[in-house]
């Protein structure tokens, strides 16, 4: 049998590399897409040199014409395409009296916009190859229950849970599965950005921006990347066929439901 293909948007570095590297490892040809090719290029490489397929191409997730054409790339490469790994996403700090249109343009445009057009790009592609897909799509403790200073990404966030059940519900009769992760306090360049913002708002130091949000983590550790890409493992494999229209908690224990 041919070798699955899986996307993975915003490959170029924190979560979304760690999930592009776990895919290849469980054996997917991994497409790798981000809006510059120099940080693409060296995590394909890593994939490679362990063994692994990857093809990096860029597209900015927030213009559709160009994500449906990094889709369409990855299908004349490695000829199929099962899953479609939504992470792109950022993440600036906005207290209320600070959110300007041009906050919520840029966010939505990313996370919101960029989410809806990768997953039509999946659409798309599961029609065209005549088999159904996996959808996966990044949302966060944020999206889950507000987070304070992070109304613009916190609204996004919720918006991608609210876009999952949707789209599991309309996409089910085809056997498309869709779903969501929402991470905790992730070790990555965003996650030191916004420490460092609420920090530098408070008068205070990075470490206490990072413990306003680690403080409640019941298993008294910050998350690791690889600790996201498991779940999304798990969410892009066969054992979770039975399940659609979710969000997958990956927090350590910040929230329980
Ligand atoms: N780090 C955390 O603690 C945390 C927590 C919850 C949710 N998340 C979510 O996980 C996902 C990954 O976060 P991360 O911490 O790895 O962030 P990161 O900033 O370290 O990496 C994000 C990646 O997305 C890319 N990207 C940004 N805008 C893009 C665009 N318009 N087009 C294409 N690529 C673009 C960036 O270049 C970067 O490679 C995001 O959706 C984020 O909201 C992160």
């Amino acid at each position: 049998m041919a070798k699955k293909v899986a996307m993975v948007t915003g490959a170029g570095q924190g979560i979304g590399e760690a999930i592009a590297k776990r895919l290849a490892k469980d054996g997917f040809a991994v497409a790798l897409v981000a809006r510059h090719l120099d940080n693409l290029q060296k995590v394909a490489k890593e994939i490679e040199d362990a063994g692994g397929e990857a093809f990096p191409v860029t597209a900015d997730v927030s213009n559709r014409d160009e994500v449906l054409a990094a889709v369409d790339k990855t299908i004349d490469h490695f000829g199929d395409f099962n899953v479609m790994v939504n992470n792109a996403g950022v993440a600036p700090t906005t207290p209320i009296d600070t959110v300007t249109k041009e906050d919520l343009d840029y966010v939505y445009s990313v996370n919101v916009y960029g989410t809806i057009w990768g997953i039509q790009a999946a659409h798309e592609a599961f029609k065209k190859m005549g088999h159904p897909g996996k959808i996966i799509n990044a949302t966060s403790q944020a999206g889950v229950v507000g987070n304070p200073n992070l109304t613009v990404y916190s609204s996004s966030k919720f918006a991608i849970r609210g876009i999952t059940q949707v789209v599991a519900r309309e996409l089910a009769e085809e056997g498309t599965t869709v779903n969501a992760f929402a991470p905790g306090i992730v070790k990555t360049p965003m996650m030191y950005d916004i420490a460092h913002q609420v920090g530098q708002n408070a008068g205070k130091s990075d470490e206490w921006g990072m413990q306003t949000f680690a403080k409640d983590i019941a298993l008294k550790r910050l998350s690791e990347p690889e600790d996201v890409a498991n779940a999304v493992a798990f969410l892009a494999g066969p054992d979770s066929d039975y399940i659609t229209g979710q969000t997958l908690e990956v927090d350590g224990g910040m929230q329980f439901h």
